[in-house]
């Protein structure tokens, strides 16, 4: 294979993730929901019938969706949205309407449509509080010694809703967060780069956004991360993981994909973190077209050949049961599989699926939409199931106890 071929599946990678997303989350026809739903509907048969398990693990990622009875669904959602429910007349009025009744389809496809996309601003979790017997002080403790600057990489015309729902949520528990765009705004605020919108230029915006943290925060962090605006990010966990990592090491982390690079590279919605070592490399060679594409192509391939070429590495992100950590797409399609074929050529630990190949302290997670974003923010830090305490568990891999990724992967770009 040559090298236009390579770019090209890189490229293709990215864009059927995004048409994967939008084909989920905005336009899916009514017919395909319906689909959709029974077949949901299936899946909770199965749930019910096999695991007590089941009802916890719907109830946890699917919150209002059909696999939970749709009286709990709604009783749950009312006591927990109200200011955001209530303005909302007419989902409230039918969901009032309905009363003891099954709901019927279209019951089911309007909530549904209520609850995918329409994220509103009223949002307010201000989840701050603690539980009687909570206690974060181990959290807090690694927050002080592992420092990480994340930047999310967002655009004007996602700004109010994405970027603003990272902002609500998961970046609350962000002590360095920066969002990058084409534009500046002082009021949200966001960092304008020297870049155009557009897919084409998303390797563009990575470049500069790693040069302008390299250029005026390098010495603030240990850790540089990227994330899109629809990756969620357990803070908690992403500390845990890099507590027993050297920033001195020339590696990057996040969900590995076995192509491209020898060494592979990592999904660029799935999130990267780059160790100081690295992003020192990339500040005084990444300038260098040679080395580095500034811009064209698939962002995350780009960025991972560039990695390469920079002799940082890449290293396997899998917990100590070998469970993943970083995640390219949501919680569900990772539970459930649903993979689009492309991914099963791609990620490099062979597409595993269910609840045994997520790490308990799972990392990231994308196509996270806002109000997505707003349900696993109460999944994660609101609720809790009385008489539960849960321990600490060792899970990380650390560098010493850690095989190294043999250089094995096909790379189309090398002559053989
Ligand atoms: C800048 O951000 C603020 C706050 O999010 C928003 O109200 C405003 O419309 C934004 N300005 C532009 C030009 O996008
Ligand atoms: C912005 O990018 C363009 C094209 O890459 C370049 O010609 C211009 O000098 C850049 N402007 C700044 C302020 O860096
Ligand atoms: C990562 O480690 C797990 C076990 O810890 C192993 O099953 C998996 O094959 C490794 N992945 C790669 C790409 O080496």
């Amino acid at each position: 294979m040559h090298a236009g071929h390579a770019g090209h599946a890189g490229h293709a990678g990215r864009a059927d993730r995004q048409r994967l997303d939008l084909r989920r989350h905005q336009e899916t026809p009514i017919l395909l929901r319906l689909v959709m739903a029974m077949w949901r509907n299936a899946l909770a048969a199965q749930f019910c019938a096999g695991l007590a398990l089941g009802l916890t693990v719907s109830f946890l990622f699917f919150g209002n969706n059909h696999i939970i009875s749709s009286r709990a669904g709604i009783r749950l959602t009312r006591n927990y949205d109200t200011d955001e429910i209530s303005h909302r007349g007419d989902v409230r009025k039918m969901a009032m309407h309905s009363g003891n009744d099954e709901w019927s389809e279209a019951d089911h496809e309007a909530w549904d449509r209520h609850s995918d996309g329409q994220s509103d601003n009223s949002f307010l979790i201000n989840d701050h509080h603690m539980h009687e017997g909570d206690d974060d002080s181990a959290a807090r403790e690694l927050a002080k010694k592992v420092k990480v600057m994340i930047w999310v990489m967002t655009s004007p015309s996602t700004l109010h809703d994405r970027a603003k729902a990272v902002r609500d949520t998961w970046g609350q528990r962000a002590e360095q967060l920066l969002f990058f765009s084409s534009a500046h705004n002082k009021t949200f605020p966001t960092i304008g780069l020297n870049v155009s919108e557009g897919r084409e230029h998303l390797t563009a915006k990575t470049m500069l956004g790693f040069r302008y943290l390299y250029d005026n925060h390098f010495d603030e962090a240990d850790w540089f991360m990227k994330v899109d605006d629809d990756t969620y990010v357990i803070m908690e966990n992403l500390r845990y993981f890099l507590s027993e990592e050297n920033p001195k090491d020339p590696v990057y982390f996040g969900h590995h994909f076995g192509l491209i690079a020898a060494q592979g590279y990592y999904s660029g919605g799935g999130g990267y973190v780059l160790s100081k070592e690295a992003l020192r490399r990339f500040g005084q060679k990444g300038q260098d077209p040679m080395l580095c594409k500034q811009d064209g192509g698939a962002e995350d391939a780009e960025f991972g050949k560039c990695m390469e070429r920079l002799g940082v590495k890449t290293v396997n992100t899998t917990d100590t049961l070998g469970r993943s950590r970083f995640h390219c797409f949501d919680p569900e399609t990772h539970i459930m599989g649903g993979y689009p074929p492309w991914y099963f050529k791609y990620d490099a630990n062979g597409g595993k699926k269910g609840l045994h190949s997520i790490s308990d302290y799972a990392i990231t997670f994308h196509y996270i939409y806002p109000s997505k974003m707003k349900r696993l923010e109460f999944y994660i830090y609101h609720m809790a199931a009385y008489g539960v305490k849960r321990g600490f568990q060792h899970l990380n891999n650390p560098p010493k106890d850690r095989v190294p990724i043999k250089p094995i992967y096909r790379d189309p770009l090398k002559k053989t």
